[in-house]
């Protein structure tokens, strides 16, 4: 029986990633491991909290006498490393949290495995979940490949390569199994509203100002969690040790006709008239050292692990905000407490 130690399973993706290996496979024993920070929550988990194979522990990976203890507890067979400060806003406010969390927090991890695999790097896999980010901007051509040189300009863009380059160490320098992803924007059920597309939808629906940064014309490309999710239990089960896969959707918009496809959507789904959901974008102050495109080259992961996304963005786009209505409370629990004060700090109380 395999124990693989799943970190940040209570935030966005990584509850999306804990579901599939708890439901895909009965004879794994999958923890959670997770600190619950704002962007942490266990209701994202509801329906598999009971599941025998399941466990949840709270912890935080920046506290390294935890971390040693954990492993010499559970003696797991893996770690998906997913566990992250992820939001580029609040790493330009507060960079030290996300240096603490996934840089330090990331080599914690890894030491704590080396230790405790010693001797048996050929039966474990350390796999860590990263970003596109890392490669930093494109202009109106070309995409990232796994062979783009690393150029983040981010405090999260560079804490996220930073990670990476320590990951990549422990393989070479130990002879620890390693792999890496790095994979673009995700959107879908359970996304905090603080980026874009929950955000819109929230405000859209509330009849509040849409922010969009800038003149809008920053261009991301956006793939379905739950295909980010399937594209990690493909890696993780067929990846040699040391390889990197780039994940996305082939799937790029630029912000302001995204916003507008929301709001569409929403004119329809909330009856409203055509156009009046627009009528709520806003335009603010862009975001300091806002990368302008990034663009998925998802090649090597097609043809060497045979991973294609599964649906449109059109349909998961529909399926995400028809998510959004139906979970209302979920939406007013997140964005009740902290998320004011947030809200209030990054969009000068509008
Ligand atoms: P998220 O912010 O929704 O969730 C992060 C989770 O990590 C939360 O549950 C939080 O409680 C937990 N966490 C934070 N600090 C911790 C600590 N010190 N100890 C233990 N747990 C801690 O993030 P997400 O969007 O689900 O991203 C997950 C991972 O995927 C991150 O590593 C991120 O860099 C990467 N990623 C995200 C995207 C995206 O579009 N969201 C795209 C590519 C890669
Ligand atoms: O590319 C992968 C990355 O995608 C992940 O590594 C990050 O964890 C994840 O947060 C995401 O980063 P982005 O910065 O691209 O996502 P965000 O949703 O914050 O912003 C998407 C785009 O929308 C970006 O160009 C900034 C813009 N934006 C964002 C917000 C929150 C706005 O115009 N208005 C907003 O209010």
């Amino acid at each position: 029986m395999q124990k693989i130690i799943i970190t940040g399973g209570a935030g966005f993706i990584g509850s999306h990633v804990v579901r599939r290996f708890v439901k895909t496979y009965p004879n794994y024993n999958i923890i959670n491991l997770d600190k619950l920070t704002y962007a942490g929550n266990l209701e994202n988990l509801r329906d598999i909290e009971n599941e025998p194979n399941y466990r949840f522990i709270k912890g935080d990976i920046v506290d390294l006498e935890f971390i040693n203890s954990l492993f010499d507890n559970e003696k797991p067979d893996a770690v998906i490393h997913l566990a992250a400060e992820s939001h580029v806003d609040r790493s330009i406010s507060s960079p030290l949290e996300f240096v603490m969390t996934n840089v330090v927090g990331t080599v914690n991890l890894l030491n704590a495995a080396r230790q405790s695999w010693k001797g048996r790097y050929d039966q474990t896999r350390f796999y860590h979940v990263s970003t596109d980010e890392v490669y930093g901007t494109l202009g109106e051509d070309g995409m990232f490949t796994e062979e783009t040189a690393y150029d983040p300009h981010s405090p999260y863009s560079a804490s996220k390569a930073s990670s990476d380059h320590f990951v990549r160490a422990y393989q070479d320098t130990y002879g620890m199994d390693a792999v890496i992803s790095n994979c673009s924007n995700n959107y879908g059920s359970f996304h905090f509203p603080e980026k874009l597309i929950p955000l819109a939808i929230h405000n859209i629906k509330q009849n509040k100002p849409v922010p969009v940064y800038g003149k809008g014309e920053n261009i991301r490309d956006w793939l379905w969690v739950e295909d980010h999710a399937r594209a990690i239990d493909v890696i993780f089960h067929n990846a040699k040790a040391g390889q990197t896969y780039n994940i996305g959707g082939h799937n790029e918009w630029k912000n302001i006709d995204l916003i507008n496809l929301l709001c569409t959507i929403l004119d329809k789904k909330l009856g409203r008239e055509v156009g009046e959901s627009a009528r709520l974008i806003t335009y603010v102050t862009d975001r300091a050292g806002h990368d302008l495109r990034y663009a998925i080259d998802a090649t090597k992961l097609k043809n060497e692990l045979g991973w294609v996304p599964s649906i449109t963005f059109e349909e998961g786009l529909e399926k995400t905000v028809d998510w959004y209505l139906a979970n209302e409370e979920w939406l007013t629990n997140v964005t009740s407490g902290s998320y004011q004060q947030y809200y209030k700090g990054q969009y000068n109380n509008r």
